[in-house]
């Protein structure tokens, strides 16, 4: 077992190296930042591997889709009355007791607050009365973290994160040591394939609809703009290309079956272009900075798109990088990436106090210092 640590969390510089202390645990984990309410628990061996042992997920997308997006105080409602039901699976699909755990993590943001703190307290209360260690994670670690879950991934490498809240590269470093390299100055991407959606008439969530409907449209027919071409920085930028479509789509209402697709085809070319461009940089900073990855890696929901999947290959194989993706399941919300990410942090001896405050905000990089080898290296913002 590891010892209990009831004081502020310290934040310490690591390239996530297992230490003396580590040893194998089985880690709780909670995720409830969005619409999906998921519970798992995880074996981390001593050799720093990982295994699933459950892993429940309900979407609460039905609950969402007639207001077309989701909406918080339902969201946070649905936690409330499913959170309980799913953890009990969890365990029991794992096999493990509570007694058997050695840590409780839950998501504690970025997310909707409603729901975060519905999987927070839920984690809390679990660790108390067990008296477990409780960790505290940023969904967005657990992002990044999975694939040394899925696939045993050394440091450093560089995740591509695109989903409906999210679009960010960033410099994978260690466990706790993140560097963002670029971010989205305005819509998410997963955000703008649900609003290009929600201005077509397609239903929620839109990013598999338009999707669909670009397989059988004319990418070509409208000059939509790719945003941020050949910028020197890897940031995105999504809403000129939304404003594009919806003046388009305005132009020609009403809409044809066949101007939806070639609507949905011309923004998705453009949105991959743009990725692709921006992912070039993102490595070419990257690789300066931190010399080369191990590999680019997409997480979210965003990467389950077929298009952009081929894109980001090409653009790791022109860089000399292997591409990976974590399996569908690991890439959109679930309790396994919560589990892990606190079993990572377990095992560094990074546990929280029952006082740690949910956070709606909360940035990967923040508190974060850049450890000796890679001083004065951290990008600027
Ligand atoms: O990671 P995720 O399941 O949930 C969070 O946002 O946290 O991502 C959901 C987002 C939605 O915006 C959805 O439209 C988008 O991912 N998405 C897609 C595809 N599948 C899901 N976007 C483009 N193409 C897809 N095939
Ligand atoms: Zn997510």
């Amino acid at each position: 077992m590891l010892r209990r640590a009831r004081k502020t969390p310290v934040w310490r510089q690591t390239q996530g190296l297992n230490l003396a202390t580590d040893t194998a645990s089985l880690v709780l984990g909670i995720e409830t930042t969005c619409d999906e309410t998921a519970a798992a628990v995880v074996e981390r061996r001593s050799d720093g591997s990982g295994r699933i042992l459950s892993n429940v997920v309900h979407s609460q997308i039905e609950d969402h889709a007639p207001f077309g997006g989701v909406v918080p105080e339902i969201a946070a409602r649905a936690h409330v009355d499913l959170l309980d039901g799913i953890v009990a699976r969890a365990m029991q699909q794992s096999g493990v007791g509570f007694k058997d755990l050695s840590g409780i993590a839950a998501a504690a943001g970025p997310g909707l607050i409603g729901g975060v703190i519905v999987g927070l307290t839920t984690a809390k209360a679990i660790a108390l009365v067990h008296n477990t260690p409780l960790v505290a994670v940023n969904h967005l670690e657990a992002h990044a973290l999975t694939p040394r879950l899925t696939d045993a991934l050394q440091f450093p490498y560089c995740l591509f994160l695109a989903s409906g809240g999210h679009t960010q590269i960033v410099a994978v470093l260690g466990v706790g040591n993140y560097v963002r390299l670029g971010t989205t100055v305005d819509d998410a991407m997963g955000e703008a394939f649900d609003k290009v959606a929600k201005m077509l008439g397609l239903p929620y969530p839109g990013g598999p609809q338009v999707e669909r409907a670009a397989a059988s449209g004319d990418a070509e027919r409208f000059a939509f703009p790719r945003p941020m071409l050949g910028r020197a920085d890897a940031n995105f930028s999504l809403s000129g290309l939304k404003t594009a479509v919806r003046n388009e789509a305005g132009r020609l209402a009403p809409l044809q079956p066949q101007d939806i697709n070639d609507l949905c085809a011309g923004f998705q070319a453009a949105a991959l272009d743009s990725t692709a461009d921006r992912l070039h940089v993102g490595l070419r900073i990257f690789r300066e900075r931190f010399g080369a990855p191990h590999a680019l890696v997409a997480a979210g929901g965003v990467a389950a798109n077929q298009a952009i999947r081929g894109a980001l290959r090409e653009v790791a194989t022109a860089a000399g990088t292997q591409f990976m993706i974590p399996p569908p399941a690991l890439c959109t919300d679930n309790g396994a990436m919560i589990a892990w990410a606190g079993a990572e942090r377990l095992a560094l001896g990074l546990t929280d106090s029952l006082e740690f405050a949910p956070r709606a905000r909360w940035l990967l990089d923040a508190n974060v210092t850049t450890p000796a080898q890679f001083a004065n290296t951290r990008a600027g913002f």
